[in-house]
């Protein structure tokens, strides 16, 4: 894999970047903006060489605009912000005329139905518009798509700084799995995480279950889920996983009962109740497993941060710094908590990544797709 800093002298050629900007935005307000900045290093080393950056990004799904990305990336850079149709042969006369030293942002590319499917008609077009490409994007690398997958066939492709980070890092995990491994799963996105428990059931000593996940854990472990949000359609490999000794459900949890939090155990749980996080019990006994543990792989909080329920992720962040076990941490909601409380000094045995689903996957299969690519 050829990295970033191989690419030759530019002199004014365009270099197409995947980056992932899918940050939340609230009121047009980033609210996290850790995955934009840690993108500058790739795009300072094409203009130092001289050539123009051309950043491709998604937001969401494909209704979303990256406007308020592109006025956060103009208090840095000189930007434009193109939302002309990449399949219309105007936007080349558009991007030549961009000044050198100029970053050009293109517009949501999951806009474009080629994108997903990662259709190499769309895969060529977007080509076209770069003399090189640069995947900067480790978190959206478990995507075959065609900003990630198909433009590589068409360019010569690279490896950006903050990939090679992310690569680095995750490598020395898979390379040197130190036990005890605790691994902790937290947040949503079940269609992306339901299926790599399997695998680290199999490399992990413990599979803590957390986050929304655990609210359908919970339903087919025959407890009563209340007004609980749960996921249907994974009863079978949740079966399995149940029977596991390594994997293990949270002792209580926290729910909401007319208007108040409670801690309850799972078999106390009424009909009206709505779970939001795991409770004090269980975040003892984890923080235990945590101080004890030599790897740590932590992906997702446990309870509903969008709502605000971050006490026990804050409270597992504090056991993991105070741990000395080399410590993963994936998840965008996750690293922001752990941001919170980290004291750079004490972060050594700590990483954390831009990645949620990419995170699992790199460290269940050693690669995604994204990356095979570049090889
Ligand atoms: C993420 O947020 O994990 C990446 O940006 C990928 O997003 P996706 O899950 O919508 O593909």
């Amino acid at each position: 894999m050829k990295s970033i800093k191989s690419l030759p002298a530019l002199k004014g050629a365009k270099v197409l970047v995947r980056v992932d900007y899918n940050v939340p935005i609230v009121n047009n307000k980033i609210r996290d903006v850790r995955r934009i900045t840690s993108s500058f290093e790739t795009i300072d080393t094409i203009l130092k060489k001289g050539g123009t950056p051309i950043l491709i990004a998604h937001l969401g799904d494909g209704s979303a605009t990256l406007r308020p990305v592109a006025t956060f990336l103009s208090k840095t850079y000189n930007i434009v912000f193109i939302t002309h149709d990449v399949n219309d042969s105007h936007i080349h006369s558009i991007i030549e005329q961009v000044p050198k030293g100029t970053i050009i942002l293109l517009e949501n590319i999951r806009h474009y139905e080629g994108e997903e499917k990662n259709d190499a008609k769309f895969a060529k077009a977007l080509s076209k518009l770069g003399e090189y490409f640069v995947n900067d994007a480790f978190s959206v690398s478990h995507r075959k798509h065609a900003s990630v997958v198909g433009i590589a066939k068409y360019l010569p492709s690279f490896a950006g700084a903050q990939m090679q980070k992310e690569i680095t890092a995750l490598s020395s995990v898979l390379n040197n799995k130190k036990h005890p491994f605790v691994f902790i799963l937290g947040g949503a996105k079940f269609e992306t995480k339901i299926p790599l428990l399997k695998r680290f059931a199999a490399l992990a000593d413990n599979v803590v279950i957390t986050g929304a996940i655990m609210n359908s854990f919970y339903k087919e472990a025959g407890f009563a889920v209340g007004k609980s949000v749960v996921e249907d359609g994974f009863s079978k490999q949740i079966t399995t996983l149940l029977k596991n000794p390594v994997v293990l459900l949270p002792a209580d949890c926290l729910v909401i009962r007319d208007e108040k939090s409670i801690a309850v155990t799972p078999d106390e749980i009424q009909s009206h109740d709505v779970i939001v996080d795991i409770g004090p019990q269980s975040v003892k006994l984890i923080s235990d497993k945590i101080a004890k543990a030599k790897l740590v792989v932590w992906n997702g909080p446990t309870g509903w941060y969008e709502k605000g329920y971050v006490k026990a992720t804050t409270a597992l962040a504090k056991a993991a710094i105070a741990s000395k076990a080399q410590t993963i941490i994936g998840g965008g909601d996750t690293g922001a908590v752990i941001e919170k409380v980290l004291k750079y000094e004490d972060a050594k045995h700590l990483f954390v990544s831009t990645g949620g689903g990419a995170t699992l996957e790199y460290l269940a299969n050693g690669t995604l797709p994204g990356i095979t690519v570049l090889k």
